[in-house]
């Protein structure tokens, strides 16, 4: 993690340029704010801390965070859990979100992430854009994902694949 402070009297903007994948919406809404050609790149006292915290929320790979000064509440994130498999790209969440180890540390909690499903991420399991450099295809099959016709016909998980270790032990139900 590389997270950067950026304060005013009633805000602390923090960027993580290892999450930061420049898909600009920040720099789109807010250019005031957001100027990747200025140093320091962002500069929060060039408008309102809620139009800073509106277009902070904007940012789907949560490299923009923000914590207040003013004693208002933090953002909570919504309550509902999305994820939208971005075409040729990362996984990206919105919601209560906590990202766990197979051994069951917590790595961050958070309510905005980009996951990387291409599989060439140096920062996983978060996407770092690697899947540009990679020309990685997602092959998304559309609005309705339909299973091959085999998995379709499958009476057991006989029929699906070889049985696999166990993942997760008894008592992770939820
Ligand atoms: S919106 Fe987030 S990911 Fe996109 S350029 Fe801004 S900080 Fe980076
Ligand atoms: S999806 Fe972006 S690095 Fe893998």
């Amino acid at each position: 993690m590389a997270t950067r402070r950026y304060e005013t009297d009633e805000l602390t903007v923090l960027w993580d340029s290892s999450r930061c994948i420049h898909v600009a919406a920040c720099i789109g809404s807010l250019p005031s704010v957001f100027d990747p050609n200025e140093r320091p790149w962002v500069r929060p006292e060039n408008a309102s801390a809620e139009e800073v915290m509106r277009t902070i929320r904007r940012c789907p790979t949560g490299a923009l965070r923000y914590e207040r000064k003013d004693g208002g509440a933090p953002e909570t994130g919504r309550p509902e859990t999305s994820i939208i498999p971005v075409p040729n790209g990362p996984l990206v969440l919105r919601g209560r979100l906590e990202v766990v180890t197979f051994e069951g540390e917590t790595v961050t909690r958070e309510t905005r992430l980009s996951l990387c499903r291409c599989g060439h991420s140096a920062n996983a399991p978060f996407c770092d854009n690697s899947h540009v450099t990679a020309r990685w295809e997602s092959h998304d099959p559309g609005p309705a994902p339909r299973a091959s016709q085999a998995r379709e016909r499958a009476a057991s998980p006989a029929e699906v694949s070889a049985p696999q270790e166990e993942w997760f032990p008894e008592g992770d139900e939820q």
